[in-house]
């Protein structure tokens, strides 16, 4: 029987699209970063990405009112009419990218924009925590946390390619 998926299901079968492997999430963090006009990206991985990646720049950071909305699908602040479509500079503008990583990883995400506060926000299970206080050091540090636990056809094919990824992240 033909059946419409659910929304949940929907969103994780996107994020496959574009989160394939631990890679494309460090990929994703670092043309946001650049887009952000970061000067400086420290990255951290462990086992392979599976275990934790943490990107922090030094961009122009999030505002703490825009954070959730950054991780929700289709949401960027890259282009806002078609139009813009023809004259595209930065690196992404699908705004795909955080909300795919939410939906397949454990997030945190710590921002603050020049001379303003600094924010944190944890998203689990694709649902968005408050949004909190956090140190202002300009920039942004996101870390994702045991990438494709609820997604383990996901898993199983990065598994199978984990010596090349291994190889690729590290
Ligand atoms: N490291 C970052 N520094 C500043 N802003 C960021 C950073 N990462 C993401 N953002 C903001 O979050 C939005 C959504 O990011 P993303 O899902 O990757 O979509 P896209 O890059 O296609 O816009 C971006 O448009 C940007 O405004
Ligand atoms: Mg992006």
């Amino acid at each position: 029987m033909i059946k419409e998926l659910s929304e949940d299901l929907r969103s994780k079968i996107s994020a496959g699209e574009v989160v394939e492997r631990p890679a494309s999430v460090v990929k994703e963090l670092v043309e946001n970063s650049l887009d952000a006009g970061a000067t400086e990206i420290s990255i951290v991985v462990e086992k392979g990405g599976q275990q934790l990646i943490q990107l922090t720049d030094n961009g122009c950071g999030i505002p703490g009112d825009e954070l959730p909305i950054a991780f929700k699908r289709y949401s960027t602040s890259k282009i806002a009419s078609v139009n813009d479509l023809f004259t595209i500079d930065t690196l992404g503008f699908r705004g795909e990218a955080l909300a795919s990583i939410t939906s397949v990883s454990e997030v945190n995400v710590v921002s603050a924009s020049e001379n303003s506060d600094g924010f944190e926000m944890s998203i689990t299970n694709g649902e968005l925590g408050e949004v909190q206080p956090a140190p202002a050091v300009k920039g942004t540090s996101i870390t994702i946390r045991n990438l494709f636990y609820n997604t383990p056809a996901c898993k199983l094919k990065f598994t199978n390619n984990v010596n090349q990824d291994l190889h690729t992240v590290n």
